[in-house]
């Protein structure tokens, strides 16, 4: 089966490391990295670190080290195939067929290289010569220097239908089509694609030529378009690449910052006035693809598009296809340039001054959304203001990652209720004076409080995942922190799922160690046997027994993986009986590691057991009678 790297690249930029080692092994965030005690080595401190930001991870002690996919084979212990197709799955992305062709391919696309780079000789030699006068006097009048000229490639393609051809002998014909250089139409001789243009070639991240922009040098044609991009090739794939990568990337590694703007000319015009790390995309919006390209090199690129509407639109597009990738830390800024002006015209005119300071102060995602959101419609009667909150519960909708998208609904909808509703401050005073007692938190939603209820009436619970949910039930400010993988283990866990799932949704409005209306002895009771877990415990340490409830969590999420997989290793016996036996082996071991886990839990509720015992059932009769009829 033949993986290209780019697909493989792909395939890691698409899956967070940390998410999945968490799956198996509790991490702390340690800055922008996280850490644990090595699962490949037995250790007492934590010298296992895990990058997202490099995709690697990283034992210090023993040594270990990968990506997402070496964690699969030698954490996991699937095989390398295995490891793929399973990340695939849940990436979303198709396990390319096998293809007998890829060994000739990689041959093609070598020979393509040179083509490209063949070209960009030829259309800079011919800017030099007196037809290139016309692009030479173009470039003057923008005033680029002579050093951004060189250093960008800028060229010149002649006025004729067979100049590629005759210039570059040493290629095929058919290769100069495959290039993208050559149009061939039915049956008339391939001629010229890029004709009396100015010429700016498109690299690789390596910096190898993969296509060409061209610009058009006389104003007054009118109906030409302005700008000719190369088509897509085996080479060029214009969803996948962003113009100047490979010089803007490792600017970024040390400005830390990595800026999006709408044309080539602009990302020229930056580098010029010294913002080195300016990417543009091909005349199209933002892909998926692109998007991660960027966000391998920052957590939240800006995106500097023009100021006007096409401008704006091309920012809530670029936000709505981010919107379901966001993941911890990574994000878009937005800078909404002056009416009129691109990146280039603002330079020009206001200076690099002017651009630095606007960049120096972005907008964040989520307040572009909510002002395009709210300006986006007049906001007079009910229908209007319920409009614009479906919008916004959209929005959220489309977020993937469930504490973002937790976070951004409770954001959103604080707005909106700011917005749609302004507090008559004088008034409501009077009426808290008048009797009431004034709510100390946001009430919890009925509607929320009526599922959590629900769930909690779900049936008979296992031990183990009865005392996860009483658990965060005292410590609701852990729920989010757990929220995704418990997601996960909800979703395929059909029994404890629902519960788990209202607790993700109701997290925000839960008090740490309060009577909520659900807590009652018939709803989210503690296990009987909850005095195997030190977290449950009233007399424990706070901060202990937040660390007993995330290993708590993560022997939850654990077991559903470990169990699935005993039963694929049984399930090979008769295809490959040896492997599935070792493979079967492997995994006693690490379900006897398991249980031990879950034993030293207990064994540590019990060196904690000099304190009083107090019965820790969370129920108040009170509420009970009151929400319970
Ligand atoms: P703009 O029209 O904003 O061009 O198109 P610009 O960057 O300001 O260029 P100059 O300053 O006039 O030279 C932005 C991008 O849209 C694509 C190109 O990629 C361009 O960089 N585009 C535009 C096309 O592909 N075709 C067109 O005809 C026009
Ligand atoms: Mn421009």
């Amino acid at each position: 089966m033949a993986l290209s790297p780019q697909w493989l690249d792909e395939l890691r930029a698409r899956v967070t490391l940390s998410a999945v080692v968490q799956r198996t092994t509790k991490l702390q965030r340690a800055g922008r990295e996280w850490k644990a005690c090595c699962p490949f080595h037995n250790e007492k401190s934590p010298s296992f670190t895990v990058s997202d930001e490099k995709g690697f991870y990283h034992c210090f002690g023993c040594g270990a080290h990968g990506d997402v996919i070496r964690w699969m084979t030698d954490q996991r212990g699937l095989a390398f195939m295995d490891a793929v197709k399973e990340l695939a799955a849940e990436a979303g992305m198709e396990v390319p067929a096998p293809d007998p062709r890829a060994a000739q391919r990689a041959e093609q696309q070598a020979g393509l290289h040179e083509v490209m780079q063949a070209a960009q000789d030829w259309f800079r030699a011919s800017l030099d010569t007196p037809a290139g006068t016309k692009a030479r006097d173009y470039l003057a009048s923008r005033k680029f220097d002579a050093h951004t000229m060189e250093r960008f490639g800028f060229g010149y393609a002649p006025n004729a239908r067979n100049g590629v051809a005759n210039s570059l002998k040493q290629f095929d014909r058919a290769m100069l089509i495959e290039a993208g250089l050559l149009i061939a139409v039915d049956d008339k001789e391939p001629y010229d694609r890029f004709r009396d243009r100015l010429t700016i070639p498109i690299h690789d991240p390596r910096g190898r030529v993969i296509g060409f922009a061209a610009r058009i040098l006389d104003a007054d044609k009118k109906d030409a378009p302005k700008y000719i991009n190369s088509p897509d090739t085996p080479l060029f794939d214009k969803g996948r690449t962003l113009f100047n990568l490979h010089r803007a990337g490792p600017a970024s590694r040390k400005s830390g910052r990595m800026v999006v703007v709408e044309g080539q000319m602009d990302a020229v015009a930056m580098a010029a006035a010294g913002f080195e790390e300016a990417v543009a995309p091909m005349g199209t919006a933002l892909t998926e693809t692109q998007l991660g390209l960027l966000w391998r090199m920052v957590d939240a690129p800006i995106l500097c598009f023009d100021g006007d509407n096409a401008g704006q639109r091309a920012a809530i597009r670029a936000i709505g296809r981010a919107l379901p990738l966001l993941a911890p830390g990574k994000t878009l800024s937005i800078v909404g340039l002056p009416p009129g002006l691109d990146p280039d015209d603002l330079i020009k005119r206001q200076g690099a001054k002017a651009m630095e300071a606007l960049l120096s102060e972005p907008a964040s995602l989520i307040d572009t959304l909510w002002r395009f959101e709210r300006d986006s419609a007049p906001l007079r009667t009910p229908e209007d203001k319920a409009g614009l909150k479906a919008r916004l519960i959209a929005h959220c909708d489309a977020i993937q990652h469930s504490d973002i998208k937790s976070l951004y609904r409770r954001e959103l909808l604080e707005k909106f209720s700011e917005f749609a509703f302004p507090p008559r401050a004088p008034r409501e005073k009077r009426d808290w004076k008048s009797g009431f007692a004034k709510p100390a938190k946001p009430l919890l939603d009925p509607a929320v409080a009526g599922r959590l209820r629900k769930s909690a009436d779900g049936g008979s619970r296992d031990t183990l995942a009865g005392a996860v949910i009483a658990g965060l039930l005292r410590f609701p400010d852990q729920i989010l922190v757990h929220a995704e993988p418990l997601g996960r283990f909800a979703a395929g866990d059909g029994r404890n799922g629902p519960a788990l799932e209202s607790l993700i949704e109701a997290a925000e409005l839960l008090e740490p160690g309060e009577e909520t209306p659900i807590c009652t002895p018939q709803g989210f009771a503690p296990p009987p046997d909850k005095s195997r877990f030190a977290f449950l415990d009233e007399g424990a340490d706070p901060q202990g027994a937040r660390e007993d409830l995330a290993e708590a969590v993560s022997l939850l999420v654990e077991r559903p993986a470990l169990d699935a997989a005993l039963a694929a290793a049984t399930a090979r016996f008769e295809t490959d009986p040896e492997a599935a036996f070792a493979e079967q082996q492997r995994l006693l071991k690490r379900k006897l590691a398991f249980e031990k886990r879950l034993g030293l839990m207990a064994s540590r509720r019990a060196a904690r057991a000099a304190q009083p015992e107090i019965d820790l059932s969370v129920a108040d009769p009170g509420a009970q009678d009151e929400t319970r009829k």
